[in-house]
């Protein structure tokens, strides 16, 4: 049976942005309200964590919502410069993406950090964005399929639902290189990925949003939403100006 599923467009502004970007988000948030708001898609940004409070008190009442980039397992405790994800919350992020592959690779997080990070996400009344992708190099040896099976079994927690879990599929080779994965790329890891949330999650894992990530710019992200079981975009370059961000919602207003 075919099924709705709410798409969700996110900006992941990664180590950019200083306090002089948040007139950036705030213009997306007051055409977001203004213009777009008979849109059916959620949009979130997610700024380095100095900017999540005052983002998130000066769009109070707006559509946009925040979301943390990263954040420890534990809720408190003797960890410096991690940051919690009851503390993510408590600033006002309702959402935080873990296991970005700049994460993985940068810090050496294994798929089970990644999944306690999305369960203390979880724990903390929080929606986990989990990130997984294959190399450029797994790709060249067929093991696209494989890796990205490996890294969904491995970083979900159990008992995730449709409303607290949202999957990433990045593709590494695709992220900030201008290089953007086909469709026909990305259509039969999608499928993959619904099925195999299917079979693990039953009805909330054909609920459960997946997005794709990677190079995705105001020119391909129409074809890119049209592909099957996409259900929404993570953006990062191209989610750092209002201008480009808004083009990128634009193209979901006329794809629907
Ligand atoms: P990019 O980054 O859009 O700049 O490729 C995507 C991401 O890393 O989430």
């Amino acid at each position: 049976m075919a099924v709705t599923i709410r798409p969700l467009i996110a900006g992941n502004w990664k180590m950019n942005g200083m306090r002089s970007s948040l007139g950036e988000a705030q213009a997306v948030a007051a055409a977001l309200d203004a213009s777009l708001s008979q849109l059916s898609v959620d949009v979130m940004l997610a700024p380095p964590a100095t900017l999540i409070l005052a983002l998130s008190l000066s769009l109070a009442n707006s559509r946009l919502s925040i979301a943390g980039q990263d954040c420890h397992p534990a809720a408190a405790g003797a960890h410096t410069g991690d940051v919690s994800a009851e503390m993510l919350r408590d600033a006002g992020a309702a959402a935080v993406i873990v296991g970005h592959s700049e994460r993985r690779s940068n810090h050496a997080e294994t798929s089970a950090m990644v999944r306690a990070k999305a369960a203390a996400a979880h724990r903390a009344g929080m929606t986990a964005i989990i990130c997984v992708g294959e190399t450029l190099g797994e790709r060249n040896a067929n093991l696209t399929l494989d890796v990205v099976q490996r890294q969904l079994a491995d970083s979900i927690p159990p008992g995730s639902t449709a409303a607290d879990t949202v999957i990433a599929y990045e593709p590494v080779w695709a992220i900030g290189t201008g290089l953007t994965a086909a469709a026909a790329d990305v259509a039969p890891v999608h499928a993959t990925i619904r099925s195999d949330l299917t079979r693990v999650f039953g009805d909330e894992g054909r609920m459960m949003r997946i997005l794709y990530g990677g190079s995705v710019k105001p020119d391909n992200a129409a074809t890119l939403l049209a592909v099957g079981d996409v259900n929404g975009l993570l953006v990062g370059g191209a989610s750092l100006t209002a201008r480009e961000f808004l083009a990128i919602l634009g193209t979901y207003n006329s794809h629907v």
